[in-house]
């Protein structure tokens, strides 16, 4: 990722304030963002109610401290794909964070979908977890600790959404090993968030858009919680496997 992006003028005021909530943190000693979203949701969400549940993230990242969760735009983005999938759609979700769009997906889908999301970070795969529990869906979401590249090797598939939503640079070659695992059918739709500009993605872009394998289209957005452009692009699986 090409860090000066985020130094741009759109993005400054953005940056400027994320740096001086992380010195914060860093000097006061405070648990983790996602530890203390998990807190704020037990103890403000309704039990069993994910609309509340992703109500008071928004409201955590809006008053408390910024979250990269997906938020109340791009989520609908995501929504869009629901017309291509089926009644009971398998779902792969790379990057859990604080669980918002697994909670967002399992909601908007259905009690048919179910969903795998891989989370690196042992810290937010319980921060995940525990918002998961809250919003009543654990037997919908199971969310693997663990990297994608070690993880999607032991997935069983197809999936037929494909949710990438961790580190930007791997967004290629994860896909990839997502094709060459046979996890994914002709028809099977993959929506990538970050794609605007500031995160640098264009190899990725390029490969989805070029590459004959996939028919792609891109939506504008802004940052969650923010006004910097973004976007978020869907692509449409058209090789047999
Ligand atoms: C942008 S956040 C995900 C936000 C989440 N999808 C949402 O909208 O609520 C990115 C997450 O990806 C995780 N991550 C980064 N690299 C990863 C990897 N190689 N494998 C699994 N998770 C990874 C990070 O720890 C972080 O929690």
């Amino acid at each position: 990722m090409q860090l000066w992006r985020f130094f741009a003028p759109q993005a400054i005021g953005f940056t400027g304030k994320n740096l001086l909530h992380g010195l914060q943190d860093w000097v006061s000693g405070a648990p983790p963002r996602t530890t203390r979203a998990s807190d704020y949701v037990a103890a403000h969400a309704e039990a069993g109610n994910p609309k509340d549940v992703l109500l008071k993230l928004d409201e955590f990242a809006e008053s408390v401290r910024w979250l990269m969760s997906i938020g109340p735009n791009k989520d609908r983005v995501i929504a869009e794909a629901k017309a291509q999938l089926p009644d009971n759609p398998k779902i792969l979700e790379l990057g859990a964070y604080a669980g918002y769009s697994s909670i967002y997906m399992a909601d908007v889908f259905g009690p048919a979908a179910h969903i795998t999301s891989v989370e690196i970070d042992a810290k937010n795969v319980a921060a995940s977890r525990a918002n998961i529990a809250h919003a009543g869906l654990s037997e919908q979401v199971d969310v693997v600790h663990g990297s994608s590249s070690a993880t999607i090797p032991n997935l069983s598939g197809p999936f037929d959404l494909v949710f990438l939503d961790h580190w930007k640079d791997l967004y290629l070659n994860d896909l990839k090993l997502i094709e060459s695992h046979g996890l994914i059918r002709k028809g099977a739709v993959v929506v990538a968030d970050n794609v605007g500009k500031i995160f640098g993605v264009d190899s990725y872009l390029d490969y989805v858009r070029g590459s004959g394998r996939y028919e792609s289209v891109n939506r504008q957005a802004t940052i969650e919680y923010t006004s910097v452009p973004d976007a978020v692009e869907i692509s449409t699986y058209l090789h047999e496997n």
